[in-house]
């Protein structure tokens, strides 16, 4: 278990719409409370409670700008210099096995943009069995099987291993780049807009590795795409831009998020983003969005 800072922040902004699931510790794997995330004099983000599940994926949408990169910044302590964060993130679903020596350890990132350093698939994938600690005779065998489980092994040279990590195409580095959170050890994976510049079929590889990993870790996933929300999560977080600053403002089941979201904020966020402009009336109606 891990905790970040934890001095205590002011809660302006209670927002009754965030549901609490997983009251129960067990099925808990993450915590956050009070969290207040500022750059210089200005808010960014206020998250005034949520709990995450230890296993699933969770979906986080909301309009540009309102935070959503930000919070996962927060959350695996790789802030930008000048942004700060009070309150409290307790990460709960940590493996003890490796003894991992930062919270950035704990989690697998993959950006929007691939981010596979500029030498050979082998030297990519040494980097976390390098500082696991392992044996090195294991390296080859694991590297595989990660490679196997993103679907990548079939797709690459005999001799994968020379290959140059950046030749590949970029669908193929962020497959890549969830291989190296696999062999990271990582029970914790986060993902900022992943598909953004990928096609379909790239697309639809991604999103069911993503469906995989969510059955036995916890997977955020930040994405733009309501259809891509829909078709991959089992969770899905909204952050509104609440005068000036995003706030955390839902988080529901998914099932529960498209057929009746519970705020008026949400629902206005689904009828922009998938073109509808009637059909939904009041909070928890149960009219079915249509999502592409
Ligand atoms: N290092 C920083 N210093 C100052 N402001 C920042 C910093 N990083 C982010 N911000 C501001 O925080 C707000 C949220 O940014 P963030 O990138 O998290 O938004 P987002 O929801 O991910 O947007 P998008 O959907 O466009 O990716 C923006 O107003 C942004 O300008
Ligand atoms: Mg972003």
């Amino acid at each position: 278990m891990s905790t970040l800072s934890l001095a205590a922040s002011d809660q302006a902004h209670k927002n009754e719409h965030v549901q609490l699931l997983f009251d129960d510790p067990s099925h808990c794997g993450m915590t956050i409370k009070d969290l207040k995330i500022v750059a210089k004099n200005k808010t960014i983000l206020t998250v005034d409670e949520l709990r995450l599940p230890k296993t699933g994926v969770v979906a986080i949408m909301g309009p540009s700008g309102s935070g959503k990169s930000t919070l996962l910044k927060a959350m695996s302590e790789l802030m930008d210099e000048n942004l700060n964060h009070e309150g409290h993130i307790e990460i709960t679903c940590v493996g003890d096995t490796d003894a991992p020596d930062s919270v950035c350890s704990h989690f697998a990132m993959v950006w929007q943009k691939p981010t596979v350093f500029p030498c050979s698939i082998w030297d990519n994938l040494k980097i976390p069995l390098r500082k696991r600690k392992v044996e090195r005779k294991q390296w080859r065998g694991l590297m595989e099987h990660a490679l196997e489980q993103v679907g990548l092994l079939d797709e690459l040279d005999a001799q994968w291993w020379k290959q140059r990590a950046q030749r590949l195409s970029g669908g193929q580095q962020q497959r890549l780049s969830i291989a190296m959170g696999l062999l990271k050890d990582s029970n914790i994976f986060l993902f900022d807009e992943p598909t953004s510049a990928l096609d379909p079929i790239a697309t639809e590889k991604i999103e069911q590795i993503i469906r995989d990993l969510g059955r036995t870790k916890l997977v955020l996933l930040v994405t733009h795409s309501l259809g891509q929300a829909h078709r991959v999560s089992d969770y899905s977080a909204m952050i509104h831009n609440d005068k000036e600053f995003g706030i955390l403002g839902e988080f529901s089941r998914t099932e529960d998020f498209f057929k009746s979201p519970s705020s008026a904020k949400s629902r206005e966020f689904i009828m922009r983003e998938t073109g509808l402009t009637q059909g939904m009336g009041g909070p928890r109606n149960t009219q079915e969005v249509a999502v592409n």
